[in-house]
C-alpha cells in the first residue's frame, strides 16, 4: 500500500481540517502513530479542546498501532495551558476556568477527569509513546512529556512545571510520573519553586532518555520507535505490563507475576507443537 494510503487522518472527523482546527495533527503509518500539537504560532498552547482531542484519538487508536509519537510544531513542545482560559472571556466555544467553575465541585472534577483521559492512554501497555520536545515544555506542556514512557529532548529544553506559581496545582496526570522518575525532594523542588529544567539537568535526574541537537530530534525519535519495534509485539506488552506493576509489587509477587506472564507467553510461543 501506498505510503499516503496507509496514513490515516484522525481527530473529529477523517477530514484533515478538523483536526487542524483543534490544533492537532493526527497520522498514523503503520506501526507508528504521530501526535503533533500544531498551533506553533501559540507555542502549542493547549485547550479543553486539545484534551478531548487527545482522548478520542486515544479510544480510536488503530490496533496496529505499537509507538505513539506525541511532539509539537515549531520552536516549543507546549507553552501549557491557553492563558485565555484564565480570563472571563475565555476560549471561544470552551468557556473559561470562571465558567467551568460555576458548574459546580462535580461538574468541575468531571471536567478535569475529562481532561486527563487525554494523558492517561498514553501509558497503555499495548503502546510505547515517546515525547519529542523541544524548546518549552510549561505546565500542561511537561505533563504531557510526563504522560508520555520516553522523553526524547533537544538541547534547547526548558522544562517547567509553573501550576503552582499561577495558584494552581498540577492536574493533568503529571505528579505521579514526576516523582516516580526523579524522586519526592526533586520533584518538591521543581514543582515548588516552578523553576526551569534545562538539558543537562533532565538528562541527569531521568527525566530524558537522551538529549540531541534539535535537528537531529526527529531522526533519534525515529531511531528509538525503530529499536522498540525490532521486538516481539506480545512480549513487549507483557514486559511493560510486568514493568509498570513492579512498583507496587513486593518481589515475592514480582516474582510470581513474572512467572505468570512467561507462562502465558511460552503457551503462546510453543504450546501447539507439544
Ligand atoms: N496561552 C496562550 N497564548 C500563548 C501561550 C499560552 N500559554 N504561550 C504563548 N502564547 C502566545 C503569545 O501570547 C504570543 O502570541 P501573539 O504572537 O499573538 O502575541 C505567541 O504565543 C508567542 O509567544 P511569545 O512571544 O511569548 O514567545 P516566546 O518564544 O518569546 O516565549 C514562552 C515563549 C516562554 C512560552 C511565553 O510565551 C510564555 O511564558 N507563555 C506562557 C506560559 C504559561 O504561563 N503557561 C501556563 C502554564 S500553567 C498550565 O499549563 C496550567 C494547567 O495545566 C492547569
Amino acid at each position: 500500500m501506498a505510503e499516503a494510503q496507509a496514513r490515516q487522518r484522525g481527530g473529529n472527523t477523517d477530514d484533515g481540517s478538523a483536526s487542524a482546527q483543534n490544533g492537532v495533527r493526527y497520522e498514523v503509518d503503520g506501526e507508528i502513530a504521530t501526535i503533533t500539537l500544531d498551533r506553533p504560532e501559540k507555542r502549542n498552547a493547549q485547550t479543553f479542546a486539545t484534551w478531548s482531542e487527545l482522548a478520542r484519538i486515544g479510544e480510536n487508536l488503530p490496533e496496529q498501532v505499537r509507538v505513539v509519537v506525541v511532539k509539537g510544531e515549531g520552536p516549543s513542545f507546549s507553552a501549557g495551558i491557553d492563558l485565555r482560559t484564565f480570563t472571563s472571556e475565555g476560549v471561544p466555544g470552551q468557556g473559561s476556568f470562571s465558567s467551568v467553575a460555576a458548574d459546580g465541585d462535580t461538574g468541575f472534577e468531571q471536567r478535569i477527569r475529562q481532561a486527563q483521559a487525554g494523558f492517561l492512554w498514553l501509558r497503555r501497555p499495548e503502546i510505547v509513546s515517546i515525547a519529542a520536545v523541544q524548546g518549552h515544555a510549561i505546565g500542561a506542556g511537561f505533563q504531557l512529556a510526563l504522560a508520555c514512557d520516553l522523553r526524547i529532548v533537544a538541547e534547547d529544553v526548558s522544562f517547567c512545571m509553573k501550576e503552582p506559581a499561577l495558584g494552581l496545582v498540577p492536574d493533568l496526570t503529571g505528579t505521579k510520573p514526576l516523582v516516580e522518575l526523579v524522586g519526592l525532594a526533586k520533584a518538591i523542588d521543581i514543582c515548588l519553586t516552578a523553576r526551569t529544567v534545562h538539558a543537562e539537568e533532565a538528562m541527569r535526574i531521568g527525566l530524558a532518555e537522551r538529549v540531541v541537537a534539535g535537528g537531529d530530534l526527529d531522526q533519534a525519535v525515529k531511531d528509538k520507535a525503530a529499536q522498540l519495534l525490532s521486538t516481539n509485539r506480545d512480549a513487549a506488552v507483557a514486559t511493560k505490563r510486568l514493568l509498570q506493576g513492579a512498583q507496587a509489587r513486593t518481589l515475592e509477587e514480582q516474582s510470581v507475576a513474572e512467572g505468570i506472564e512467561q507462562a502465558a507467553r511460552i503457551k503462546a510461543l510453543f504450546g501447539r507443537s507439544g
